[in-house]
């Protein structure tokens, strides 16, 4: 079975959807064995406990360079033998070694259609506040792998959500993750465990 750690950085909802698409059988080539929050107490954490998925926090902040961070979080990730990682809401930047480390098994979800509104400064609400502003009247939602260029891997997979007249950035968000992402993402995870199997594991010296 591929192993799926889940990199968490506020509510969750897609981490949600996953749970919800592993229990439902849409998820069966992966499975979900740990979650990674960039902050405490957030109610992604809730949601691994209540699942019984075991969880940890990493905080960005608690490391002096990314160097750093990026060495912790592989450490976590080789202690719970993860083959594939998902960025779900998760707000802090992979270094090149952890991308390095896992090649075409790093996916992110992005809410709009990339390359519209996607890139550094990029995330959560400045998205759809992005997205209002320049009055586009299609968003959506995308899954892709992640590579060193900020929302810039492979596209696996697009869906269009329609902006309604009077949206806020809340609703428009809250439509694009109903329509869009608690399907797209999991889909995703199914397609990439299929795809690439367990991670070749390397020798112990
Ligand atoms: C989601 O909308 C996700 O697409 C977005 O953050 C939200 C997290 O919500 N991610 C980005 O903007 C990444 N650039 P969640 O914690 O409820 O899943």
């Amino acid at each position: 079975m591929v192993r799926v750690a889940v990199l968490v950085s506020g509510g969750g909802t897609n981490l949600q959807a996953l749970l919800d698409a592993q229990k439902a059988g849409d998820i069966s080539s992966g499975s979900i064995s740990l979650v990674v929050s960039s902050r405490p107490g957030v109610y992604a954490l809730e949601r691994a406990a209540q699942n019984n998925v075991p969880a940890e926090t990493l905080a960005r902040k608690k490391f002096a360079a990314q160097e750093e961070f990026d060495q912790a979080l592989l450490k976590l990730l080789e202690q719970y033998r993860i083959d594939v990682v998902v960025l779900a809401g998760f707000l802090t930047i992979l270094g090149p070694e952890v991308i390095q480390r896992y090649p075409n098994r790093i996916l992110n979800i992005h809410p709009a259609l990339i390359p519209s509104f996607c890139g550094k400064g990029f995330y959560g609400l400045k998205v759809h506040e992005a997205a209002l502003a320049r009055g586009v009247k299609v968003t959506g939602a995308t899954a892709h792998l992640v590579n060193e260029e900020a929302d810039g891997g492979p596209i696996l997979l697009q869906k269009a959500v329609e902006v309604a007249p009077d949206d806020t950035a809340e609703t428009l968000q809250r439509r694009v993750m109903e329509q869009a992402e608690w399907s797209l993402l999991p889909q995703a995870v199914e397609l990439v465990c299929r795809k690439e199997g367990p991670l070749p594991r390397r020798e112990e010296n």
